[in-house]
């Protein structure tokens, strides 16, 4: 069946109790994507073009951020308690909303929870391909799990067809002995599903309107055996075990798929996007995030952290080095302890050594900070050397400045450019010089107070301070023979 004619539907309206937080776990973090994006882009990567996303009222500050996809649109569960509400506000938004998805009562709806971020797509893609050929009413996954606790039942008949579903709270002790579990993944199409909904009562323990339902006799479930997958964000704990599941298995595709070294899998924190390269290493403790993509031969060493950047080859980036929204040139070294904030370009075979910050700026091509520098809003030229404790002052108080340093020039150490300045290329800048002018082609840049040496100083300073040292010591002495007398007097 084409995906493109599906209609995907995430529930995620539920108050996030059993969190015991402040915030709801349907925004919580996992790698750079909230824990409902996850299940936006399994869908998506699914084939499914259509998606609506069931919040509840008090989401609405996530809305902009999930329907930047044209695709994907928000409903809110304003009544009905319970998943199957849930499902209802998202049909009733189908009939009723302002939106383009062309749908008709035998539209395909593939249900799945927005709690559920670690769902392969190709169990979506294997679900829909299951309903199409077993043309049942309503299919749902299910899964074992050798501890089922929490997870509704998959209740089936003497002859093995699915009966129900029971939900953990309201099975019998035999029921609870069921190893096979609802993953919450059901298709079903509009008009099965809006005629099964009708029914739904909330005679349960929960007093709730229970999606699972649905689920009667002549349901058909596929049973998957990757049931990692369906790890479902209910706690603190399983937000944990899921955070555990998707770094792990994200350091193995990056091995797997690129070709990449990574030292220690279950200390690496790989977001699912990040592009790697053949022979890339990345030692312990390492984060790459977002958009992040890494050319072949780079190393990444222990505590560094890269967001939405590009590195290009054989790069290395040495202890606790931050990079962030920049691009750096093959064979560029950065740190140890270097800070790229966001905005930054290195060329080729430039450095960036330990204690360097940068914004907004760029070096050419063989361009070296290597020590304890400031450079923000600058460009500099290539092969340039900017010396140790250099700072870019370009900041005013009030706005920022730009400073430029051409090509073959040498900034000495301890330099501070006062922005916005121009130093030409071939240039000279001397140590501990504030560059306030520019500086032209060729020419040393020089702003000191000339020096002076005093001879035979330090031998007369350091008489004159023992005897002033000689002479308090023995004013102080006096005052203390003076006060204890009286004392002597009392005893
Ligand atoms: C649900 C299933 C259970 C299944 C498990 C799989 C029901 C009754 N139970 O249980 O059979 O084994 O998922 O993970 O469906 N939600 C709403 N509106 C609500 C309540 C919940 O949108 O009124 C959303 C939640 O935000 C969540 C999803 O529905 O994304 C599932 O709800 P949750 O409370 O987590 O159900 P489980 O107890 O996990
Ligand atoms: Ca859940």
């Amino acid at each position: 069946m084409p995906k493109q004619d599906t209609i995907g539907i995430i529930i995620a309206a539920g108050n996030s109790t059993r969190m015991n937080s402040n915030y709801y776990k349907q925004e919580y973090m996992l790698g750079s994507k909230i824990l409902v994006q996850h299940a936006v882009d399994a869908l998506k990567h699914a084939g499914i073009q259509w998606i609506i996303v069931v919040l509840n009222k008090k989401l609405e500050h996530i809305e902009n951020y999930l329907t930047q996809d044209d695709g994907v649109h928000v409903a809110y569960q304003t009544a009905m308690k319970g998943t199957a509400g849930a499902v209802v506000a998202g049909i009733n938004f189908l009939n009723n909303g302002n939106h383009k998805i062309n749908h008709s009562n035998t539209t395909p709806i593939l249900i799945t929870c927005g709690d559920m971020p670690l769902i392969n797509s190709n169990t979506y893609t294997k679900t829909l391909d299951f309903y199409t050929n077993k043309g049942v009413d309503v299919v749902l996954a299910s899964t074992e799990l050798t501890n089922p606790f929490g997870y509704g039942r998959v209740v089936r008949n003497l002859s093995g067809s699915v009966d129900k579903i029971v939900e953990h709270k309201d099975a019998s002790a035999n029921e609870l002995k069921i190893t096979e579990v609802n993953t919450g993944v059901y298709v079903a199409n509009i008009q099965t599903l809006s005629k099964l909904l009708g029914k739904i009562g909330t005679a349960n323990s929960s007093n709730e309107y229970y999606l699972t339902d649905i689920v009667t006799p002549g349901s058909k479930a596929l049973t998957f055996d990757d049931a990692e997958q369906f790890t479902g964000v209910n706690t603190k704990e399983d937000f944990a075990l899921a955070l555990k599941i998707y770094y792990k298995r994200n350091a193995i595709m990056f091995i797997r798929n690129f070709g990449a070294i990574v030292m220690d899998i279950d200390n690496v924190y790989i977001d699912h996007d990040v592009q790697g390269a053949k022979d890339v290493t990345v030692y312990p403790n390492v984060t790459l995030q977002g958009t992040t993509s890494i050319g072949e031969g780079t190393t990444i060493h222990s505590g560094s952290r890269v967001q939405n950047s590009t590195i290009d080859k054989n790069v290395t980036l040495l202890d606790g080095s931050i990079i962030i929204d920049s691009t750096l040139g093959e064979g560029t070294t950065i740190g140890p302890y270097a800070y790229l904030r966001p905005g930054n370009s290195l060329g080729t075979n430039s450095k960036v050594g330990t204690f360097v910050e940068m914004k907004k700026s760029s070096l050419g091509n063989n361009t070296k900070v290597p020590h304890l520098a400031y450079i923000g809003d600058t460009i500099v030229g290539s092969n340039t050397n900017i010396g140790c404790g250099t700072i870019t002052a370009n900041y005013d108080g009030l706005n920022k400045h730009t400073t430029k340093i051409g090509s073959n020039s040498f900034v000495g150490s301890g330099v501070t450019l006062i922005a916005p300045v121009d130093v030409s290329d071939n240039s000279m800048i001397a140590a501990g010089t504030v560059v306030t002018q520019d500086i032209p082609s060729d020419a040393l840049g020089i702003s000191r107070t000339p020096q002076r040496n005093i001879d035979s100083f330090v031998e007369r300073y350091r008489k004159a301070k023992a005897s002033q040292k000689a002479s308090q010591k023995a004013s102080q002495g006096e005052s203390i023979t003076r006060k204890k007398a009286p004392r002597k007097v009392h005893k």
